[in-house]
């Protein structure tokens, strides 16, 4: 089972896989937690480039081409050998980013992106789940943990685009889900994490009794 996380900045993604990933463990699954752009060495140097707010500008297609050669990477050292060990694996972000980030946001043609993803073998999670919050709240939690925190302010890229860039991230998140009803499950993330956790930790109950 192959499980992914997707949200804007802010909805409490990396909290919550957390939670879910010591939950799994302590029920007994056999899980692996990682996450993109990042889940492999090279990845992380990519992660680096990929995230740090200086650096000069870069096109859409450059972006791209470096978000899926993490992917590309990821898969073939990290995911698919976890997958083929009977792992239930948990991904912190990805291919949906890229469709929401790369696409929507800055404007690539989805069937560009789909065309190249399915060149270097990119496979669909088995399940989603959308951790789904206004962008105002989530920019707002982002940049109050940035401004304490210097290494999540050294990887404020994102954070730094304009509110109009999150809305339409938002916006193609849940477009995705529409898109895609039987794998991405929207869970309102506007609520404690205590609450959160208890909406993510009912779905993992059922797609993993
Ligand atoms: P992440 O580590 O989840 O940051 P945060 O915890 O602050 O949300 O994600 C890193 C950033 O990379 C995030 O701003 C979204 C972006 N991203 C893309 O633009 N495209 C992608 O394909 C992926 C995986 C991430």
């Amino acid at each position: 089972m192959f499980i992914t996380f997707e949200g804007i900045e802010g909805s409490g993604k990396s909290l919550q896989i957390g939670r879910a990933a010591a939950r799994l463990e302590k029920r007994g699954v056999p899980c692996l937690l990682t996450r993109e752009p990042g889940g492999t060495e090279f990845g992380r140097a990519l992660r680096r480039v990929l995230l740090s707010p200086g650096g000069g500008r870069r096109e859409p297609w450059s972006e791209l081409l470096l978000y899926l050669a993490d992917r590309h990477q990821h898969l073939k050292e990290v995911i698919g050998p976890a997958l083929e060990r009977g792992r239930v694996v948990l991904c912190d972000r990805y291919h949906d980013a890229t469709r929401a980030y790369q696409g929507a946001a800055r404007g690539i043609p989805l069937d560009d992106i789909e065309r190249v993803a399915r060149l270097l073998g990119v496979v669909e999670p088995d399940r989603t789940i959308l951790l789904d919050l206004d962008p105002e709240t989530g920019l707002g939690r982002a940049r109050a943990r940035n401004s304490c925190d210097p290494a999540a302010a050294a990887e404020g890229r994102f954070e730094a685009e304009e509110i109009s860039f999150h809305r339409r991230v938002r916006a193609a998140y849940l477009d995705l889900a529409r898109r895609f009803p039987g794998r991405i499950e929207v869970v309102d993330a506007a609520g404690s994490p205590d609450e959160v956790s208890a909406r993510v930790r009912d779905l993992l109950d059922r797609w993993l009794p």
